[in-house]
């Protein structure tokens, strides 16, 4: 390590850190190693960089103080999820949905592909904390990496820097190992590229040491390990072993006029409306309620000593889906997003400014797109050409969010009153119902199903059975989550009331039938009555549904009629549901919890 340049002090004695550091060192063979301190003046220092290679545009300092807008390469836009890898010893840990790999021939596989991989480049040695640092609940990892991109974008998203390191001196708490790289050694006078990458990438969990290797990519979830790779794949992992839950969830508080609060976390799949959900703003009719945001992505959940369920966000951040986020549909996003944000793939305004499909009513007249080429409203009518990628990003501090709430960071975490579920379904499902208990509740999140979107990279629209959201992100075998979930209900006083909700059901036209967003508050306000024992259920095949006069209609128009459209539960369809639900069954059937057998044979009967 003596011949590498160090560009920054090493701030750690941690001898395990010291020695790892230098043993992935030899392994990448970076020029220099920069240890990560966190502050203003490396973020500073790191986007002018960024600047300098192309990967950033300053945006206009009066329009967007503090942005900077960034387009991938167009190979690198989204998760991939047939790279994505669990290596655990046995195939059958990992499970029938996740991608599995013998962990002694990957690891052979990975030291090739990271064997002088970060040439020409430095390496930086980014220590961050999932979780306030002063958290039971929180949990630490070092990634190192050979992106700038990525450090700042995890500045944004994590706790990371000094304080960290202190945390890693202290030697408490494990430290979970993450290597990334873009895969892109620069030979000798190479220049580079605004995004460097590879076409090989392999993102890459080992569940039993704890591990995460992720190559090729400098995108979101595929390389800011945090996030999907840790706080997910492998906090699953660790939940399990340890007794509490990791979900791709949000938490919102809601807050009466009254100021009585309850807090629920909601499991919707990828850009299926949770960072909306968690930043909601009620309709201006229903006077005095209040939604506070603690998370949009991420849910640590664990019981606290008198058995009631309480949560933590582990990030700082919003990694937020651009298109359709507007003032209009949610204000809070927009206000957080003003200052300090990176914008990834979406189009450059001729006044240095951003814009999306859904920001405003009127398309700029020209624009960059998110690949630097001329935008015009005709050129998108002739070619069908989005200036914004579906999955175009912006990365904005939690900090920011008018709606933060004030117990957002609190180390103990926010007590949960109720889980709901989510997806997107133009068909079948019904705007709301609350499941009968928690094994019907678990059986609700078990087959929950969504029509695909572009945060993965593949097909969209596509309907497929998506576990509480997690079919990408369960770092284990599914049926034993599911176990899980059941076990999880025996060290609770108060069992969650849960619930699944349907934004997006469509009439026979393809038009959504629920308004949606600010909306959708009268349906968590019925959620609220329903766990406070204020409002009454009707007793349905699949649960319990709202009646009209318990939804809270002021200032909307939604006739009776309408509401038990968008409510009706067709007996025929729901035969066909649950053949789905068989489907994704068979396959996990020798580590499925007998509750599931039940409820569905229940199910069946009832309908
Ligand atoms: P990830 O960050 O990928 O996990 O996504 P997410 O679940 O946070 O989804 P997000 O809130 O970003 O919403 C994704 C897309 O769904 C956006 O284009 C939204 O405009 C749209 N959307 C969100 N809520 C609603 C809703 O209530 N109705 C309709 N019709 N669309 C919505
Ligand atoms: C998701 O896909 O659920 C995201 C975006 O939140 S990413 O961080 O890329 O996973
Ligand atoms: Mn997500």
């Amino acid at each position: 390590m003596a011949a590498r340049a160090h560009t920054s002090a090493v701030p750690s004695s941690n001898k395990h850190l010291l020695r790892w550091v230098e043993k992935m060192a030899d392994l990448t063979r970076p020029d220099a190693i920069h240890w990560v301190d966190g502050s203003q003046r490396e973020y500073d220092r790191l986007c002018a960089l960024l600047e300098q290679r192309g990967t950033f545009i300053r945006l206009n300092k009066e329009l967007w103080p503090g942005c900077y807008y960034a387009r991938s390469d167009p190979r690198d836009v989204a998760r991939v999820e047939e790279r994505t890898f669990i290596c655990s010893l046995s195939r059958d840990s990992a499970g029938p949905t996740n991608n599995w790999a013998d962990p002694y021939e990957m690891r052979r596989k990975l030291k090739s592909l990271f064997q002088g991989c970060m040439r020409g480049r430095t390496m930086y040695v980014l220590p961050f904390c999932m979780g306030p640092l002063d958290s039971p609940a929180s949990r630490i990892g070092v990634q190192l990496t050979d992106s700038p991109y990525v450090v700042v974008s995890m500045r944004i998203m994590a706790r990371i820097g000094r304080a960290v390191f202190a945390e890693i001196d202290k030697d408490v708490k494990r430290v979970v190992p993450c290597m990334h790289s873009v895969g892109a050694p620069l030979e000798r006078g190479q220049a580079d590229v605004p995004w460097p990458c590879n076409d090989t990438k392999y993102i890459v969990h080992f569940p039993e040491t704890r591990e995460i290797w992720s190559y090729g990519s400098g995108y979101g979830g595929n390389a800011l390990l945090g996030k999907k790779c840790f706080a997910l794949r492998i906090a699953s992992n660790m939940a399990r072993d340890e007794g509490w839950m990791a979900e791709h969830m949000l938490i919102l508080g809601l807050e009466s006029p009254a100021g009585e609060k309850t807090y629920l976390a909601a499991a919707f799949p990828s850009a299926c409306g949770k960072t909306n959900l968690a930043m909601l703003v009620p309709p201006k009719a229903l006077k005095g309620w209040k939604v506070w945001t603690v998370g949009d992505d991420i849910a640590w959940i664990r019981p606290d000593e008198k058995g009631q369920l309480r949560a933590i966000n582990p990030e700082t951040g919003f990694f937020g889906v651009a298109p359709g986020t507007s003032a209009r549909t949610n204000p809070n996003a927009m206000a957080t997003l003003a200052r300090n944000t990176i914008f990834t793939n979406v189009a450059l305004t001729p006044e240095g400014g951003v814009w999306w499909e859904g920001m405003t009513d009127t398309a700029p007249a020209q624009c960059l797109d998110w690949q630097g080429r001329i935008w015009t409203p005709e050129i998108a009518r002739k070619t069908g050409a989005s200036a914004a990628h579906p999955n175009g990003r912006f990365t904005a501090p939690a900090a920011q969010c008018p709606s933060i709430d004030p117990a957002w960071q609190d180390p103990e975490g926010v007590p949960l009153s109720a889980i709901v579920f989510g997806g997107r379904r133009s068909v079948t499902m019904p705007l709301i119902y609350q499941a009968f208990n928690w094994s019907a509740g678990v059986y609700m999140g078990a087959t929950m199903a969504s029509e695909t979107t572009a945060a993965a990279a593949g097909a969209t629209g596509k309907l497929r059975r998506d576990p509480m959201a997690m079919l990408p992100f369960c770092g284990y075998h599914m049926g034993d989550y599911f176990r899980h979930w059941i076990k999880m209900q025996r060290r609770l006083n108060a069992t969650p009331r849960v619930f699944h909700v349907n934004w997006f059901r469509k009439d026979e036209e393809g038009n959504f039938i629920w308004p949606g967003f600010s909306e959708n508050f009268r349906i968590l306000k019925w959620i609220v009555d329903r766990v406070r024992g204020r409002a009454q259920g009707k007793e349905t095949p699949i649960g319990w549904t709202p009646y009209y006069k318990d939804i809270d209609w002021t200032g909307l128009d939604f006739s009776e009629e309408q509401f038990t459209r968008i409510q009706a539960v067709d007996r025929a369809a729901w035969r066909t549901e649950v053949i789905g639900h068989e489907e994704l069954f068979f396959d996990l059937h020798d580590h499925l919890p007998p509750e599931m057998i039940y409820e569905r044979e229940l199910l069946i009967c009832r309908l």
